[in-house]
Formats: C-alpha cells, structure tokens, sequence
C-alpha cells in the first residue's frame, strides 16, 4: 500500500593528508598507530556525489558507483550501514504520508547511487570522499542525531582517511586510546576559508591501479618495518603539534617543510618493508627534484609536495602566482603528451591556467 520513497543527496572531497597515516593498530575496527592531518579539497574537484533512497518497496539493500551495480557484502560497507542503522530516529512527514519509527528502519532497505567526478581509475584517493559521503547522507535520511565527531567514527570504519573527510579546511584524525575506537575521530582544526591562499594542483603521473593497497601494505610495513614504529612513537607526535601551529599561524615555510618531510619519510617506510612497497615512480622523483630546487632558489619555500600510496604528486602552492609558476614548470619539464607518464593535470582553480 505504500508507494513512498525518501532519498538525501550529499557530496563530499576527498582529503589529502600532510601528517600521513600509515599503520593500524586494530585491522577490523580500523584504529592507527598515529595522528594525522589532512587538508579537504575544494567540493567541485575530487569529489563524491552520493544519493541513498529509502522504500518500503525496496527488498534488500544494493548500490551502484559511477552507474554500475557493486556488491554491499564487503565488511567495510556492512559496517558502516549497521553502524549507521543502530542510531535511526523515527521520522514523520504529514504532507507525503510518511511514517517511519525508530524500530522499522530494521526492516527497510537502502539503495545507494554514488558518483564520483574524476576517473575512478586514476588511481586518485576516492575511498576518502565514498565511505564520507555515504555515511554523511545515510545519517540524514535515517535522522541521525549524531555530531560530525561521531559521524567520522563511522566513516573511519569504512576508510580510515575518510573519517578526515567530513570536514572542509583542515582536520586531524585522533588516533584515540581506547580499544573500542569510540575515540578515534576527526576534528576540524580550521574551516576553509581560514587559509584560502593556498592552490592545490595534483600532477597524475599515472593512471594505473597502484598495486599494493593501503590495506595490506600498512599490515606489511607493521609487520616488518622498525622505521614505522620509530616514526608513530618518536616523529609523529613533535610534527603534529608543529604541524597544527603552521597551520593556525598560516606559516607556510613550516608547512611546506613538514609536508614534504612527512611525505618523504611515509615512503621511507614503504622502502623499509619487507618486501619493499613503491609508490613512486621516477616522474614523481623528478618532481621532487624540480620542487626542492626551486624552492632552494627563493628566500623561501614556494611549493610543497606530499604523495600517497601512489605516484601522483599533490602539489600545494603558497598563492595563485606560485601556482600558476608551479604549472610554467611542470609544463616544461614535463610537457604532457598522449604516450608518457605524466598524462595532465588537475588544477585546483582552473582560472589559473588563463
Ligand atoms: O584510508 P586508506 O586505507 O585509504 O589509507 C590512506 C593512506 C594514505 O593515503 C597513504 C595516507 C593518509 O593519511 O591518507
């Protein structure tokens, strides 16, 4: 007899950490060994579209990402649904007809359709922006009376850089002591508009799969690397401390310096492990080269570099006339043709280019 359907849209981007998270301490619960921070990109670029439908039509719950059907079975997704199904609050509007209690979201099911707006093949972080979005807008449509804390707790089962996401400007994941992962969550360290100077470009060396995934080559470098242990315990902390009073102080000579110092060491320990994971690739080191020498050519730094589990370079430019230098250089050094590595890139404000 009932024919309703409620749907919430959300969309949220992708974060890039520059205090990286590397390592867990719980694989299930998915706890790390460190704080880290991250900073959200601009919504129209790297982002997730995600719109979650409840009916009492519907007989099991499905998804579909970029069009295409996926199986829900994975534990992450599993998690998340039942994380998110445990807090639904009861919800009545009068004018459609609908009625829904606390109780009878057991029984209804969800339909999820989510999008992102870069090639999902490009090997740019997306599980961030998904896992987010997803719980973000699940939240809404089943009335979560939940802060955004709680809310990146869930998203942080899903993905543990996505927990970071739920926040634009700059946020920290808190590894947290406790053993149940209540809390180990995101806070918001500055909104976005705080340091809107900044432009981020990232350079995509390349658009293949990586082939070792976060997931076990954090569970190898735990494993069998000292140098993860040393840093979760001895850098990490100093460098977050000196990392959140960069930011504050909007100090980018600190911030380009702990940035890239991050970024080098998490690969360090990629090297570190045995077998030894690599990321990046020779592009990515030739653009470390070009970034470190330029910046070494001015009274102070210009660009900063970080890389994730990938070859891509995340470049993040002190202001748009850095930026727009930034992109001279990389043009010229590394002039983008159909058949090499470093095929185009994504630029954080596209007037940049004019
Ligand atoms: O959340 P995951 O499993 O995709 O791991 C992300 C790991 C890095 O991107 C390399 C670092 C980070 O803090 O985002």
């Amino acid at each position: 007899s009932e024919k309703w359907v409620l749907m919430v849209t959300a969309q949220t981007p992708t974060n890039i950490a520059v205090i990286k998270y590397w390592g867990k301490r719980d694989e299930d619960l998915i706890l790390p060994i460190n704080d880290s921070i991250s900073v959200t990109l601009d919504p129209e670029h790297l982002c997730t579209t995600t719109t979650v439908a409840v009916s009492p039509s519907f007989d099991q719950d499905r998804m579909w990402l970029n069009g295409k059907e996926f199986s829900l079975s994975g534990g992450r997704y599993q998690r998340c649904l039942k994380e998110i199904r445990s807090r639904a609050s009861g919800f009545e509007d009068e004018k459609k007809g609908v009625k829904i209690t606390e109780k009878d979201w057991e029984n209804l099911h969800v339909h999820i359709s989510s999008y992102n707006n870069f090639p999902t093949a490009a090997g740019l972080a997306s599980s961030a922006a998904g896992f987010a979005c997803l719980v973000f807008s699940l939240a809404k449509l089943m009335n979560v009376k939940e802060d955004h804390g709680r809310l990146s707790a869930i998203a942080r089962q899903g993905s543990g850089s996505a927990c970071r996401s739920l926040y634009g400007g700059f946020a920290k994941w808190i590894m947290g002591k406790n053993d149940d992962g209540s809390d180990s969550m995101a806070v918001q360290l500055a909104d976005e508009k705080h340091w809107d100077d900044l432009v981020i470009v990232i350079a995509v060396v390349s658009s293949r799969q990586k082939e070792t995934s976060s997931t076990s080559g954090m569970r190898e470098s735990v494993e069998t690397s000292k140098l993860i242990h040393h840093r979760a315990k001895e850098v990490v902390p100093k460098r977050i401390v000196e990392m959140e009073e960069a930011i504050k102080n909007r100090d980018f000579e600190s911030f380009a310096h702990l940035s890239c110092a991050d970024s080098n060491q998490f690969h360090a320990v990629c090297m570190d492990t045995c077998p030894p994971i690599f990321y990046m690739n020779d592009t990515s080191h030739r653009i470390i080269s070009c970034v470190e020498k330029w910046n070494r050519s001015e009274a102070s730094p210009q660009v900063a570099y970080t890389f994730d589990a990938g070859p891509n370079a995340v470049l993040i430019a002190r202001n748009r006339k850095a930026a727009a230098l930034l992109l001279q250089r990389l043009l010229f050094h590394f002039p983008p043709r159909s058949d090499a590595d470093l095929k185009s890139y994504v630029i954080g404000d596209k007037s940049i280019l004019q």
